[in-house]
């Protein structure tokens, strides 16, 4: 098929092809798109706007990690949660249909020199995707945190992108038990870091996890979004240093630097 990806406007708009809209639970969908110039632009840790629908209703776009990039096809996919209007009518796009993408917004993910592990839950693993597939040897361990029953399609999904994935689940249904926080590392070394993403309970009883070693946990946040350019100041996470825009500033945040823990 050929690829028919346009670039709309000069803020980085473009219409793309819904090349498949999937359930990989009954609340996690995953989205791929085909759009050739999007997708050579995604650095990992950057995310893109999906607009539900193209009659302004609703109005604002929908603000997700770039879960997947597939440079040979031209393909990126998102990895959400359906949580809510939006969400659901972003699970039935259906293939060949047109969407559009606004992006990529947000600051990439740092190329740093120590050992990162991961820790996410449910969906929130999607925004370290492109980053542990790239960096294979900067990313240590990768902790994923999901419900269980009817997540076996999302889990396999997880494993198939990141082989080492440890995944977990509240059912202990599959997986290695049912908290990864027996098992988390702790007394990291100088250099070794944790980044999260994941639900505010989650991110909370992380913060607790390590409190003793507060400026090794890393927080990727989740801000309800408008423009994703820095102008609106919807997506502002205060810190001890001020306030910082998700979208323009920063995007990893230490844990002791704040006492926001997202929407
Ligand atoms: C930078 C960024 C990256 C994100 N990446 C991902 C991702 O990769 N995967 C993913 O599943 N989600 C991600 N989110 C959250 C996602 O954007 C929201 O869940 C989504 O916009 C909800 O749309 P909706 O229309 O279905 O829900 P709405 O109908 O707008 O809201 C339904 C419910 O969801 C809550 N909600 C709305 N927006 C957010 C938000 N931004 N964060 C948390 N709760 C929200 C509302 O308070 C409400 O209770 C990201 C958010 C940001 C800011
Ligand atoms: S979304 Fe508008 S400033 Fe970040």
């Amino acid at each position: 098929m050929s690829d028919t990806c346009s670039h709309t406007n000069k803020i980085d708009d473009f219409k793309c092809t819904v090349a498949s809209s999937e359930a990989l639970s009954d609340r996690i969908g995953w989205l791929t798109v085909r759009c050739r110039v999007l997708a050579e632009r995604i650095l990992p840790g950057t995310c893109v706007m999906v607009f539900p629908s193209d009659s302004n209703d609703p109005l604002l776009g929908r603000p997700f990690a770039v879960a997947d990039v597939d440079i040979n096809k031209g393909e990126l996919s998102v990895c959400y949660m359906v949580i809510g209007r939006g969400t659901e009518m972003i699970l039935r796009m259906s293939p060949g249909s047109e969407v559009r993408l606004r992006g990529p917004f947000g600051v990439p993910l740092p190329s740093v020199g120590g050992k990162i592990n991961i820790a996410a839950g449910g969906a929130g693993i999607a925004t370290f995707l492109c980053f542990a597939k790239k960096y294979p040897e900067k990313t240590a361990d990768i902790f994923l945190g999901i419900p269980g029953r009817g997540y076996e399609k999302y889990a396999a999904r997880i494993s198939e992108l990141l082989p080492k994935v440890r995944i977990f689940t509240d059912d202990g249904i599959f997986g290695e038990g049912n908290s990864m926080f027996k098992v988390l590392p702790k007394g990291l070394g100088e250099s070794e870091r944790i980044w999260s993403c994941g639900p505010p309970g989650f991110l909370k009883a992380l913060k607790k996890h390590y409190e003793d070693e507060p400026d090794k946990l890393y927080f990727s946040l989740d801000k309800r979004m408008a423009c994703g350019y820095g102008g609106c100041m919807g997506c502002v996470v205060e810190t001890v240093n001020g306030q910082k825009r998700i979208c323009a500033d920063q995007s990893l945040f230490r844990a002791d630097e704040v006492t926001d823990y997202g929407n």
